[in-house]
């Protein structure tokens, strides 16, 4: 939310906050509550939930069952956000300590079940084909983590191999948002399938952005640690382009080094940021194509802006 964000936007959002905190908060044990709620207090830009409560806008918006299903996405992406500081061993997450840093692993991994858990009893809640379209995304998400942890620190890692890894495990959910708004929403089935390869091409997007700050974002703005990627093997796009152009990095990959600073004047005089950056735009450019065959609205023009955000997060 920002203070261009639309009113009817703000007002969707603050009722889907109150069902988020709701849903995490109001049954769980005394133990459980602290750590549910503690990336929700945190932060955070709620944009799976934006995204399916404007793409509901295609059709007929204000239906509970819309609310519940961008509810049930923030909780699902949130647990994924438990799990995955676990695995990248992170120690900030929007600003805050992360929930295995403050309460240790174990209770990291069980709360971010419990919040899966949560979103998914939204899900069922909205019923018709929320629950299926919530499960199968949360398959991709987990398979596409998998596959991750099988390429990790392999500097010959191909591009292709990285963008079936972001669509599975990112692009995944941004389609499920999109796809969501729309069938809660009763829109038209050219329309849905409109909004799901929008919120995919936008999802492929902000993960190249995700990637970049990784490497060159400043921490105040992103809340994360930079270098984090490289640390854990985790090559991303930039890395994986400057060692197609620069055997010296691939070396330098191969012998262990890891650091930002080692790491960083490769990608840069390679070329392969602005490269990555392209690729980014590419799939922006690709997003907003997809709002030319959505029937006309304001709506379309906050999703155009929620495409430009995705990538100002560099500027
Ligand atoms: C973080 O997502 C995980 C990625 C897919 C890169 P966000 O950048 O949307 O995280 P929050 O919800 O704003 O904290
Ligand atoms: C993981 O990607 C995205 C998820 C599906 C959780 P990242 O590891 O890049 O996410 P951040 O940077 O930690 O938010
Ligand atoms: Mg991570
Ligand atoms: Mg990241």
């Amino acid at each position: 939310v920002s203070e261009r964000t639309p009113e009817w936007l703000v007002a969707d959002l603050l009722r889907v906050e109150e069902l988020i905190t709701q849903t995490a908060g109001d049954r769980a044990h005394p133990l459980v509550r602290d750590p549910a709620l503690h990336l929700i207090g945190a932060g955070g830009k709620r944009l799976r939930p934006a995204l399916a409560l404007i793409a509901s806008r295609a059709g007929e918006p204000g239906r509970r069952e819309t609310d519940l299903a961008a509810a049930a996405l923030e909780l699902v992406h949130l647990a994924s956000l438990y799990h995955d500081d676990v695995l990248d061993d992170t120690q900030v997450r929007r600003g805050a300590p992360t929930v295995h840093e403050k309460w240790g692993t174990d209770i990291a991994i069980l709360v971010g079940d419990y919040l899966f858990a949560c979103g998914c009893g939204l899900g069922a809640d909205a019923g018709g084909e929320v629950p299926g379209i919530l499960a199968r995304a949360i398959a991709d998400v987990c398979q596409g983590q998998i596959v991750e942890t099988s390429t990790l620190n392999d500097p010959r890692r191909s591009v292709a191999d990285y963008e079936d890894t972001i669509r599975a495990k990112t692009a995944t959910l941004f389609k499920a948002a999109g796809e969501l708004g729309a069938t809660t929403a009763g829109a038209s089935e050219p329309h849905r399938a409109a909004l799901r390869a929008y919120g995919e091409s936008l999802g492929l997007a902000f993960q190249i952005v995700d990637d970049l700050l990784d490497l060159v974002g400043d921490p105040d703005i992103t809340g994360k640690e930079p270098g984090t990627d490289l640390k854990e093997g985790v090559f991303t796009l930039p890395v994986l382009l400057a060692c197609e152009r620069d055997p010296d990095l691939v070396e330098l990959l191969s012998s262990g080094e890891r650091g930002l600073d080692a790491v960083l004047p490769h990608l840069k005089d390679s070329g392969a940021i602005d490269t990555a950056l392209d690729r980014a735009r590419e799939f922006a450019g690709g997003a907003k194509r997809c709002l030319e065959e959505l029937p006309d609205g304001d709506y379309r023009i906050t999703l155009a802006t929620v495409v430009d955000g995705a990538l100002a997060q560099l500027d």
